[in-house]
């Protein structure tokens, strides 16, 4: 299990040293190569031989095509067990870079450097790796840890607000479900920039890896992880469907409206609670409208969401802000009418 996650150069450093890898991969794409990788590249001090290798990017890549051509490449390069990924980029980076090492020669060593806020608050952290097929989101993947995470947030000074935005929603479910303090501290901020954001990342991060070290393989308490995303997710793909996607933390941030709604019809909080939630929520997040997809097709497509069985949908809710349960079947009557009460939000 992972328990460290470094936060400066000369650790990466130390730890190349004491590892010493045959040969770096350093896994990018266009825009971390051009904002992140001078940095990485200026502060690396090793002389391990390394092949920087670059994809577009973009969800679109994450897919079993990328990651065959990427076999091919590790292959060219003759990598080896002793050779070492680096994954230097937000989610589809460490997501699709931790496929391709976890299964290649099955299964070489790889780092995640997260560059994006989403990538260092959640997907970075807790070995879940994978790729899209067939407008299915992370269908195929596996369960595989970095060697190490090295989170660098003056990385985020490059990233596009949208960006930062979407990966402030995962901050904000972290504090939901677990962290009544997080949550008070987040709902603080009057700008979203780094800077305002910088104090509490680190929270978010031990947050998210307590839960994971409990349960790894998402037995139990694990799944509270996913409040907000299995309606955001049926969101997430409905919209890439349609060819308009929308950020992971904005569908999440929709999620979490519904769900928190849903967890006060399934008499879990208050109503007074559950609207100062949603309050807040809306502080940082635009209104999307939803109203193009029916609530059918909604929950047809939750039925579809891997982590269901039985046809059953399964949530993981909100008892308290800061606590939150999982395993909840709820009523279908009371999925719809959190989402006809998103729809008359606008
Ligand atoms: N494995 C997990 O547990 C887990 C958890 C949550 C999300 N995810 C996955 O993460 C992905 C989303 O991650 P994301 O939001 O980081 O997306 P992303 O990797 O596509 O990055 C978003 C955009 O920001 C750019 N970018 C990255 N770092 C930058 C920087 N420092 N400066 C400027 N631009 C930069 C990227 O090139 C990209 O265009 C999804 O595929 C999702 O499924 C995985
Ligand atoms: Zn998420």
């Amino acid at each position: 299990m992972i328990s460290i996650l470094d936060y400066n150069f000369s650790q990466l450093n130390n730890f190349l040293e004491e590892l010493k890898p045959t040969q770096l991969l350093i896994l990018v794409d266009e825009n971390t190569h051009e904002y992140c990788l001078p940095t990485l590249l200026g502060n690396l001090e090793t002389e391990i031989p390394f092949e920087i290798i670059e994809i577009e990017a973009g969800e679109d890549l994450k897919t079993i095509e990328t990651a065959t051509q990427l076999w091919e490449i590790l292959s060219e390069f003759e990598t080896d067990r002793k050779s070492l990924l680096l994954n230097l980029g937000g989610g589809v980076i460490t997501d699709l870079g931790g496929f391709v090492a976890s299964t290649y020669k099955r299964g070489i060593k790889f780092v995640n450097i997260p560059t994006t806020l989403l990538g260092m608050c959640d997907a970075s952290i807790g070995g879940k790796t994978g790729i899209d097929h067939q407008f299915l989101k992370n269908i195929i993947g596996t369960f595989a840890e970095p060697e190490r995470i090295f989170v660098f947030p003056e990385f985020l000074q490059t990233l596009p607000f949208e960006e930062l935005r979407s990966g402030f929603a995962e901050m904000m479910k972290h504090g939901l479900i677990a962290d009544e303090k997080h949550w008070n501290d987040l709902i603080s901020i009057q700008d979203l920039t780094p800077e305002n954001i910088f104090p509490f990342i680190e929270t978010s991060m031990k947050i998210k890896q307590n839960v994971v070290e409990i349960d790894f393989k998402e037995q139990n308490v694990r799944k509270t992880l996913n409040f907000g995303h299995t309606i955001g997710h049926a969101l997430e793909s409905l919209f890439l469907q349609k060819n308009q996607p929308i950020p992971h933390g904005e569908a999440v941030a929709l999620g979490m409206i519904c769900e928190t709604r849903l967890s006060f019809l399934e008499n879990l909080m208050s109503e007074e609670t559950s609207e100062n939630i949603i309050k807040n929520i809306r502080k940082f997040y635009p209104y999307i409208s939803i109203n193009d997809f029916s609530s059918e097709e909604i929950i047809s497509l939750m039925k579809n969401d891997k982590k269901n069985t039985d046809g059953n949908i399964i949530f993981s809710l909100l008892t308290a802000i800061g606590n939150s349960t999982f395993n909840c079947s709820v009523t279908i009557e009371n999925i719809k009418n959190s989402l006809f009460y998103y729809q008359n939000l606008r």
